[in-house]
């Protein structure tokens, strides 16, 4: 070869790997997902609220807000391909701002109920702010979804990460309480994963989850009575009339609220069993089934839409899960596109540490103590068929 022929083959070699490294770029740029903000409105007191939307190659998109790191939109494909939201919300920050139900929220410091309003630690006791009967709801009057979270998106175009410093004394809970919620959606595979990180600088309890309202064949769209649910849990969390853990741990074979094996929401939901008339409904915590041994993610729950194919699959670290049936939906919230949702327009699948843990010690505990981090983790896994 010339020192000609010698340079034009150098030249060709490089232009071909250049081409492959081109190539090789652009298709794993086209298998990440995109981020796009945009404004959400002000607050009622001014602050400037984003909405995010993350959106995947395989049809799914959330949008969520750093008000109260809310899921505002979530959508899925049917079995045919066709996207629909299936989460119940509002189209604006006011519904938001002045909602009662928790649509999409991440709840906390606590969620779920603390039986009177108070618990010890080390023999101090902490008194709560009540807004349910006797009780503490959610976190209180004011809840980490009436927060404004500080939202910062990944790197990867494929999470979002929003954190929220709680002070000490907050709704009555002590220690300045660092939390992060991180919302990735997979690139290549229709799942939203939720990272819960917490610190504090004195002993305190917590129980973060996220409140998402589903309905499988979209929101607005009936109920979901013959939606068809599988717990992954051989026992529950029996309540009291004001839906308090009385601290038994009792099996659900032989009760409505066994769903070891696939059953439609509605066949036994109103069964004269006094659990069921506690709740108007299922509103319970399951315990679940996990290897003492086990860490890591375990499969909680399974739900099914037979009308769209739409399925959804929770997976999640927490040793519960609250099975709510929407029985406190009455219409009066008026959703998106002005929907009404009505009793039953959704279910929640509440990842989390029992109800009232704090004042029960036979329960796993919720106690964060300084020097630790807190760490859990769900994933909302979608598919059809
Ligand atoms: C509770 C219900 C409550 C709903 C909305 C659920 O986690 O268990 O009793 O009505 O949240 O606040």
């Amino acid at each position: 070869m010339t020192a000609k022929q010698n340079a034009r083959a150098l030249l060709c070699a490089l232009l071909f790997v250049g081409e492959l490294s081109l190539a090789g770029s652009l298709s794993s740029q086209g298998m990440r997902g995109t981020i796009r903000k945009e404004s959400f409105g002000k607050t009622a007191s001014g602050a400037r609220i984003d909405l995010y939307t993350l959106s995947n190659k395989k049809g799914m998109q959330v949008a969520i807000t750093n008000f109260g790191a809310t899921v505002v939109a979530l959508k899925v494909p049917d079995r045919a391909g066709k996207a629909a939201d299936v989460v119940l919300g509002f189209d604006t920050l006011e519904g938001y701002e002045n909602g009662t139900a928790y649509f999409g929220a991440t709840v906390g410091r606590y969620g779920n109920r603390i039986g009177g309003g108070q618990f010890s630690i080390d023999g101090k006791t902490y008194t709560l702010p009540k807004n349910n009967g006797n009780n503490t709801l959610h976190g209180g009057i004011v809840g980490f979804n009436k927060k404004v979270w500080k939202a910062i998106a990944g790197k990867d175009s494929e999470s979002l990460e929003m954190s929220y410093l709680s002070v000490d004394g907050e709704e009555g809970f002590p220690g300045n309480l660092s939390v992060k919620v991180a919302f990735t959606l997979a690139a290549d595979r229709n799942e939203l994963k939720i990272d819960y990180t917490a610190s504090t600088d004195k002993d305190t309890v917590l129980n973060l989850t996220n409140h998402s309202y589903f309905n499988l064949a979209g929101e607005g769209n009936g109920d979901i009575l013959d939606h068809v649910l599988m717990l992954h849990a051989k026992q529950f969390t029996p309540v009291d009339k004001t839906l308090i853990p009385t601290g038994e741990l009792r099996d659900v074979a032989g009760t409505p609220l066994d769903f070891t094996t696939a059953t439609s929401i509605g066949k036994r939901i109103s069964e004269n069993y006094e659990q069921l008339v506690f709740g108007k409904g299922y509103d319970h915590n399951w315990v679940l089934a996990r290897a003492e041994s086990e860490k890591g993610l375990t499969l909680a729950a399974e739900a099914y839409d037979p009308k769209s194919g739409r399925k959804l699959e929770v997976l999640t670290t927490e040793p519960g899960v609250q099975f709510y049936s929407g029985n406190f939906l009455d219409g009066s919230a008026k959703g998106k596109g002005n929907k009404a949702y009505g009793q039953r327009a959704a279910f929640c699948l509440e990842t989390q540490h029992f109800p009232d843990s704090p004042n029960h010690p036979n329960f796993p505990g919720t106690l964060l103590k300084p020097n630790s981090v807190f760490h859990s983790q769900t994933v909302f896994r979608f598919s059809a068929k």
